[in-house]
């Protein structure tokens, strides 16, 4: 078993009826406190993706704690990083697509020109709960006919089938709940 994995599953915290009655938050702070254990992140994602892709040209974050994991993954992979954002907060021209969440709705956006027609991207996100968001983010890079190799997560809520609303696109998670 990967000591680097026990670090990580040691420091997530659940916070029950947050951010609605019902919902178990899984809070990811103190692995970004511990530099041990976001370098133990960023390595096992770095490991994943070295082993599964032979060719990456971006990794995609999304909005907002996506961009925590997203820069870190991609300075190790010697790739750009590009944010899918929650609508609104991108100048220039874009595009977007609606969504559901566990607890809500949004609309993800990303700039016109940030992926181009056959780049292959990797999309990141701390946690995949229904999968609405990185579903989302998946059409969002099908529509610039971006190349999706798959999707990372710390975490994955094994309940709310978020993997298979993502089929036929891989996610891999380091943790699940
Ligand atoms: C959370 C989480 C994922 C998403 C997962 O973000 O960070 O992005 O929800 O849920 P899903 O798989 O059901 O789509 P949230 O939208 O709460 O935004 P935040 O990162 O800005 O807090
Ligand atoms: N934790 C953090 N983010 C989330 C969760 C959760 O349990 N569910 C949906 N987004």
């Amino acid at each position: 078993d990967d000591c680097r994995l026990d670090l990580i599953k040691s420091l997530v915290r659940a916070f029950p009826d947050f951010p609605k009655k019902g919902i178990i938050f899984r809070d990811i702070c103190p692995i970004l406190k511990s530099p041990e254990a976001l370098s133990a992140v960023i390595s096992l994602f770095e490991q994943h993706v070295r082993e599964k892709f032979q060719k990456v040209d971006l990794v995609v974050g999304l909005d907002a704690r996506g961009f925590l994991f997203g820069p870190l993954l991609a300075q190790r992979l010697g790739v750009g990083f590009v944010l899918v954002r929650k609508k609104g907060k991108l100048p220039g021209a874009t595009v977007s697509v609606a969504y559901d969440l566990e607890y809500g709705k949004a609309e993800a956006e990303i700039q016109e020109d940030a992926v181009s027609p056959g780049q292959k991207v990797i999309l990141i996100d701390d946690l995949l709960a229904t999968g609405g968001t990185l579903y989302a983010a998946c059409a969002l890079m099908q529509q610039q006919r971006a190349e999706v190799l798959g999707c990372l997560v710390v975490m994955e809520l094994k309940d709310l089938n978020g993997a298979d609303k993502l089929k036929p696109h891989h996610v891999h998670s380091l943790l699940q709940y």
